[in-house]
């Protein structure tokens, strides 16, 4: 596609003030900057949709983690796609739709060699955001590498109908699991489960203690566990898996915005008895894994048997509330931002 030049200046989201507990819209300044030209082995590109995803909340505090905290006053970053304007890098040329990792800003200047070509033809470039990018590979790797999921498992898993947590329950399914629950956080999201994705039960956490709705819809229990919330989710977990039963730590979404220490899980010790294994992952550590994630998922996405789902928010100004509605719940399927044509 044609690709018109950059204006001089454009607008970037800075972290303002670092949140205590929940984020609120002050946190946040929305800026404008110079553009910066490309100079050699640079790119240019116009960010067509940003990712907002739950890791950014531990980046707005200053802890060191796997990745670094965001700075106080200057751009945020996260993963992002778009087209490329200009280029001084072997390979690239104005109209390359590619996948990088300067989002939060309309316009990036960045070394080529961190963004990757995608093919807009096979896919809508969001989806490099979602099922065909990082929380897709979560997913897969989670269940497949990490839980180690096999033919006639009964598997939980909780933000279901999240973006991670959606594919889990799906692919579990397309693997042969022989029982998948789910839970979320409305009773939309848990008909959506049931009737649209394919799951054998789900429950609304918000309802009744986890450990009571997961022994009803699991009465035999659980052999694996994807974790994405932690807390009451994971003691309810290791109460119900079995003797060998597994447990994928991917996120704790439950206590991002807590101030203070979480209250579960209590049971820890049951892990002992039952020989359980629990174990955290991280994303990074999995792409080798990505030639047979897109082979595979691609093929699910082109049969139809596996299902997607997006919330969009439309316009830049809007990607600070985008994100904080993130972590309120507001999203069904991955969250993106698409910024004004
Ligand atoms: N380890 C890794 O490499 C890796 C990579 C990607 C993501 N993750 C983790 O995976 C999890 C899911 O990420 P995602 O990108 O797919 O986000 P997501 O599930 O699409 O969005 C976050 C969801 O979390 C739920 N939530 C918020 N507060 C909650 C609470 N107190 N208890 C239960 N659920 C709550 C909300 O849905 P409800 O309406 O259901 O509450 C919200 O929609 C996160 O914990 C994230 O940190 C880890």
């Amino acid at each position: 596609m044609a690709e018109q030049a950059a204006p001089a200046t454009a607008r970037e989201w800075h972290l303002a003030a670092r949140p205590q507990g929940w984020p609120v819209s002050t946190d946040f300044a929305l800026v404008e900057a110079p553009v910066r030209t490309p100079g050699p082995g640079e790119i240019l590109v116009r960010n067509t949709h940003l990712s907002v995803d739950p890791y950014m909340r531990g980046r707005m505090n200053d802890v060191k983690s796997y990745v670094p905290p965001f700075r106080l006053g200057a751009a945020m970053d996260g993963g992002a796609v778009g087209y490329v304007v200009a280029s001084e890098a072997e390979g690239f040329a104005p109209g390359d739709a590619v996948l990088h990792g300067l989002g939060w800003r309309e316009y990036a200047t960045l070394d080529a060699g961190h963004a990757v070509k995608v093919d807009p033809q096979a896919a809508p470039l969001s989806a490099y955001l979602g099922v065909l990018g990082m929380p897709g590979l979560t997913a897969y790797a989670g269940l497949l590498a990490v839980g180690g999921l096999k033919e006639g498992d009964k598997v939980f898993v909780s933000g279901a109908a999240g973006a991670v947590g959606s594919l889990v329950g799906q692919i579990a399914r397309l693997k042969g699991a022989s029982l998948v629950v789910g839970s979320a956080g409305s009773a939309e999201k848990v008909a959506k489960l049931v009737d649209e994705y394919g799951f054998d039960a789900a429950f609304n956490y918000k309802d009744a203690p986890v450990a009571e709705q997961l022994a009803k819809a699991a009465p035999e229990g659980i052999d694996l566990y994807f974790d994405n919330v932690g807390g009451d989710h994971l003691e309810a977990a290791i109460g119900a898996l079995g003797v060998h039963g597994r447990a994928v730590l991917c996120g704790a979404i439950a206590q991002y915005n807590s101030t203070t220490a979480p209250a579960a899980p209590r049971n820890l010790a049951m892990a002992i008895g039952k020989r359980l294994r629990l174990e955290g992952m991280l994303v990074r550590d999995h792409a080798a894994l990505q030639p047979q994630f897109v082979a595979e998922v691609a093929g699910w996405l082109k049969s139809g048997e596996l299902r997607t789902e997006e919330t969009v928010v439309d316009g830049f100004e809007n990607a600070a509330e985008a994100f904080i509605d993130l972590l309120r719940g507001v999203n069904t399927g991955k969250m993106v931002v698409r910024l004004d044509d």
